[in-house]
């Protein structure tokens, strides 16, 4: 390994929710870390979507998707053919993700390590990643490219079976407004950018100063950068009303892996300034695409990933069971 490749695995590392989230709890959005076994994951990486035993989708979640995945002979969502004797048994996982969401108030945002399964939220009933029940928190699991990705790298890494961390996050309504993406180099914030870059929020533009106050006090007053073991990292922020700030999330200060947003790679590796600057989308400056668009995925596959046409789904599917059949 040369020294690039140590330092972004060291950064990743840090990054990840259960190495942080003992220093920062009082700061951060109240979490329940649950250790994965070697068999549930390669239960995750095997094909095919069977729910494990005990594992139901709530009835409003399967009657959706019954009416857009089920075929002539009735066949449904999570049985795939499969009589129940086949089916997986985690028991005592899905007990205590169970009891996890009773304990977080009803609803999580699930997070493997650093990632969460953001590719597969068109899954869910209502397209986000809000799980109520465990068998909601499985399927996103097991639906998502990143946290497939996300194991095979923490495989590559360690090999060891203490590496995997379910992480299950107390659900709050983000308004997207309020979320800030914070560049810090050399242990100084340097740069905060607006997260959602697809949109102007206009009320923002009249609360640049007291938006950073609140962050930077939040960055001084909690020892962020005395607490965090890198010199230059990205902390994500939700800034939910004036003077209350949250941790979300750290990124690695890496061009590699973290999305600059209004900044560039090129000017936050350059000298610093003086003070922190904040970047707002403003309407004369034009708009950013959104990232599925600016990825130029096509139109078919941004259509299915945000569940706006929920035909094109039935098609994949319909398509999908055949070649399976
Ligand atoms: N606890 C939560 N409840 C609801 N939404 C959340 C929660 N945590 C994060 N989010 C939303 O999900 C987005 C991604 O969260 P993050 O933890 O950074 O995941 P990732 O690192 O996979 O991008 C955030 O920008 C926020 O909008
Ligand atoms: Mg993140």
């Amino acid at each position: 390994m040369d020294k690039m490749e140590e330092e972004s695995k060291v950064s990743t590392d840090v990054c990840s929710l259960p190495s942080w989230y003992s220093k920062f709890k009082e700061v951060t959005i109240e979490t329940k870390l649950i250790h994965l076994s070697m068999d549930f994951i390669q239960y995750l990486q095997s094909d095919g979507i069977v729910l494990p035993k005990g594992c139901e989708l709530p009835a409003h979640a399967t009657e959706g998707r019954c009416d857009s995945n089920s075929d002539e002979d009735g066949s449904d969502w999570d049985d795939e053919g499969s009589s129940d004797a086949m089916r997986p048994s985690f028991p005592q996982l899905v007990k205590t993700i169970f009891e996890s969401i009773q304990e977080l108030g009803g609803s999580v945002f699930p997070k493997l390590n650093w990632s969460s399964p953001k590719d597969a939220a068109w899954i869910n009933c209502d397209n986000t990643l809000r799980c109520t029940v465990p068998a909601e928190v499985v399927l996103l699991l097991k639906s998502s490219d990143i946290i497939s990705d996300t194991i095979a790298s923490l495989i590559d890494k360690s090999g060891q079976d203490s590496a995997f961390t379910l992480c299950l996050r107390k659900w709050i309504n983000v308004h997207p407004s309020g979320e800030f993406r914070c560049f810090i180099k050399d242990k100084r914030l340097i740069g905060v950018s607006q997260r959602q870059i697809s949109n102007c929020y206009k009320h923002l533009l009249d609360s640049i100063e007291s938006i950073m106050t609140d962050i930077s006090c939040f960055f001084e007053d909690n020892h962020i950068s005395n607490k965090f073991p890198l010199r230059n990292f990205v902390m994500d922020v939700y800034r939910p009303c004036k003077g209350s700030v949250l941790l979300l999330d750290f990124n690695p200060f890496d061009k590699a892996v973290t999305n600059p947003l209004l900044f560039s790679w090129d000017e936050l590796n350059r000298v610093a300034p003086v003070l922190p600057e904040l970047r707002l989308v403003d309407p004369s400056s034009g708009i950013q695409p959104s990232q599925s668009v600016a990825s130029r995925l096509p139109k078919d596959a941004v259509d299915l990933a945000t569940g706006e046409d929920i035909h094109k789904l039935v098609d994949l599917l319909k398509i999908q069971k055949k070649t399976e059949d």
